[in-house]
């Protein structure tokens, strides 16, 4: 080629979550049962869609409009709908996309290279890719502290933003995946009361909004934005669940308050312009699924079941001194963090197969610790869980869902974990 074709980005692109899988396919060959605990993937773990969700559906598909374009504003009955129960916007404040992923990348993209967010350590690693990659250069965070139940060090936000005139942003995914962290009202409006003193704008990834375990403990942008310029980022993936419909949508706060955000928003409005519009058909039913007077208590019973998963985590690796276990305070995943003064890190995993062994060895030379762990943990029992440093993190820890319907099989897993835990302990 005359040019060099690849974006100096492109080594921020990696997606262990799924990476993995080709090393489980491995494991599957050799006869062991693969438990994919990598990944929220309801409907592939099993998980019904109620019946009524899906009647809604299937009237909406009586009417043909919902198989065209729908106007290049997004739809506009939608818009208001979603405006309607929120006083702080009006319908113009809202753009869908097709899934939250489009909206985050779309964000980060349109803005000034020069022009940095913020973001958590550790980080979900859609934003922090794509800040990274829009930037030509690694993603600039704040310390989420697992000792401190993965609350930020607002201390540590301020000073970054005081000393790096480039940092435009500030983004908080809360509740945060991947930690399971919800953060408390004092924290958040601390990061708000930054943005303004310092002229920034704040991205709040709220995808997770309705998942909460305890509702009095969440706390949304809306309540706390003042006059700050920002965004919320909503979704349909997680809390029908429908991750398939590709529908998330950004809420846009305080535009008129500042000339350069507003049309930093109109080039993202504008970019999603080009596209004509964002999937329609989960746009159509939204306000009757939601309206429906059988949702929250559908949602809240999904919550209460993760919720009981979470006590039972608690109860089998909440006790080990070899991690640190921070109980999570919404669905769907929890994680931990190693102690790594009390981690040998010469144990090698031996597993019966030579030829699983080898491929084993390789795939774990040079990698840190959890990679390690990881890989080891699935060769010999078969369960995949995710290394989580590969989030952009300093920690050496891993990430499983609460997903597991079998109560016993689910206590039986965390068992086996807890196990091969203690047999990496120095
Ligand atoms: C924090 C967070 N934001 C955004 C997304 C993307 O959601 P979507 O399925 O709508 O693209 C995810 C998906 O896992 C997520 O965890």
């Amino acid at each position: 080629m005359r040019q060099k074709l690849l974006h100096p980005g492109y080594k921020q692109l990696s997606y262990e979550i799924r990476e993995i899988v080709w090393f489980a396919e491995k494991v599957k060959s050799t006869g062991l049962d693969i438990c994919w605990e990598n990944i929220w993937d309801p409907i592939a773990k099993g998980e019904r869609i109620p019946d009524w969700v899906k009647e809604i559906i299937a009237k909406a598909l009586e009417n043909d409009k919902v198989f065209g374009y729908v106007h290049s504003k997004w739809l506009l009955s939608t818009r208001e709908y979603i405006a309607s129960k929120n006083d702080k916007i009006g319908p113009e404040d809202i753009i869908f996309f097709n899934g939250l992923w489009e909206a985050i990348n779309k964000i980060y993209g349109y803005l000034a290279t020069s022009a940095r967010v913020l973001g958590p350590n550790p980080a979900y690693s859609t934003h922090s890719s794509a800040e990274a990659a829009n930037s030509w250069a690694d993603h600039l965070t704040y310390t989420l502290d697992p000792n401190n139940e993965w609350n930020p060090d607002v201390e540590e936000i301020e000073n970054k933003v005081k000393f790096n005139p480039n940092i435009a942003g500030i983004l908080v995914i809360n509740p945060d995946n991947p930690t399971g962290a919800v953060f408390k009202r004092d924290v958040l409006e601390k990061i708000v009361d930054i943005a303004q003193r310092y002229d920034l704008f704040l991205v709040f990834d709220e995808i997770y909004e309705k998942m909460v375990y305890d509702l009095e403990e969440r706390v949304v942008l809306k309540d706390i934005i003042w006059d700050v310029p920002g965004i919320s980022m909503k979704g349909m993936s997680k809390e029908l669940p429908w991750p398939g419909g590709r529908c998330g949508w950004i809420e846009i706060y305080n535009q008129d308050k500042d000339e350069e955000f507003k049309t930093y928003m109109s080039s993202v409005l504008m970019s999603k312009m080009l596209e004509v519009c964002s999937t329609s058909l989960p746009q159509y039913v939204l306000p009757t699924i939601y309206e429906d007077e059988r949702f929250t208590p559908y949602v809240r019973s999904r919550v209460e079941k993760y919720k009981r998963r979470a006590d039972i985590a608690e109860e089998i690796l909440g006790g080990l001194d070899e991690i640190i276990f921070v109980k999570p305070g919404w669905a769907f995943y929890m994680s931990f963090v190693f102690r790594m003064d009390q981690m040998n890190e010469d144990y090698r995993a031996e597993v019966s197969d030579a030829g699983l062994q080898k491929d084993l060895d390789t795939a774990i030379a040079g990698k840190r610790f959890d990679k390690r762990f990881c890989y080891s943990l699935l060769a010999s029992t078969g369960i995949c869980t995710v290394p989580l440093s590969w989030f952009n993190s300093t920690y050496e820890w891993i990430r499983m869902t609460l997903l597991e319907d079998d109560e016993d099989k689910y206590r039986k897993i965390l068992e086996t974990v807890r196990d091969e835990i203690l047999k990496w302990k120095k």
